[in-house]
């Protein structure tokens, strides 16, 4: 996966995915956890005015490239090999969250949420963009169905079938702005996704 990640994805990145990473990342403040962060296609788009940045990455090729990308861009980032079901950080440790095309692979969305929820301070921001079902009904739909088995197989448990933005908001998030739009020059059953903004409620308001 690490070989050809960059490769595979650059046609979606020049299309889109990187103007939609650049007006996610470029409002962020304070202190941010990236989880995910594979070879590091969101490093060069945050801004350079954070407290602190860290990033986890649990697969050692994608990490070596991840490094490799921090010390040429000269960020000062800390990279850990965590998974994001069992994140090192005291509760409400973070001003945000970023997951870009993560929450397909994870085992249980559920758990995955939960433990992201944990370590963002109330009011934080979970910024995400993640490829997803297609409509219900759709014949991409039925395609993707079909395809997942084998996909999950060979492209790391990447799941086609999930409904990660409706996760999300499962999960206790607020959905401050979600987007749903097509990734060009993705594959065919990659191309649906979804992203955006969810909050963590302040404690007042805060569901489990
Ligand atoms: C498709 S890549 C996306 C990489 C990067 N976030 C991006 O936007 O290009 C999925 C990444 O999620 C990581 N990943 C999969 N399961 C994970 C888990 N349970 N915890 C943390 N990272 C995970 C993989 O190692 C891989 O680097």
């Amino acid at each position: 996966m690490a070989q050809i990640y960059d490769r595979f994805m650059q046609r979606s990145e020049e299309q889109c995915l990187r103007a939609w990473r650049e007006a996610l990342l470029r409002p962020l403040e304070g202190s941010v956890l990236e989880v995910g962060a594979g070879t590091g296609a969101n490093l060069a788009l945050y801004p350079a005015t954070l407290e602190r940045l860290v990033l986890t990455e649990p697969d050692g090729a994608m990490r070596r490239k991840l490094e490799r990308r921090a010390r040429e861009l000269g960020r000062d980032v800390r990279v850990l090999d965590a998974p994001i079901e069992r994140l090192p950080f005291e509760a409400a440790s973070f001003d945000a969250l970023v997951s870009t095309l993560v929450l397909c692979s994870v085992r249980r969305q559920d758990e995955a949420l939960a433990e992201m929820k944990r370590v963002l301070k109330p009011g934080g921001r979970l910024v995400f963009i993640e490829h997803v079902a297609a409509e219900p009904g759709a014949r991409r739909r039925a395609w993707q169905g079909r395809l997942e088995p084998f996909w999950r197989r060979i492209a790391g448990n990447c799941h086609l079938t999930r409904e990660t933005a409706e996760a999300i908001g499962a999960a206790g998030f607020v959905l401050d702005s979600c987007t749903r739009e097509s990734m060009r020059k993705a594959l065919p059953f990659l191309r649906p996704s979804v992203r955006g903004v969810a909050r963590k409620p302040s404690s007042a308001n805060a569901a489990p």
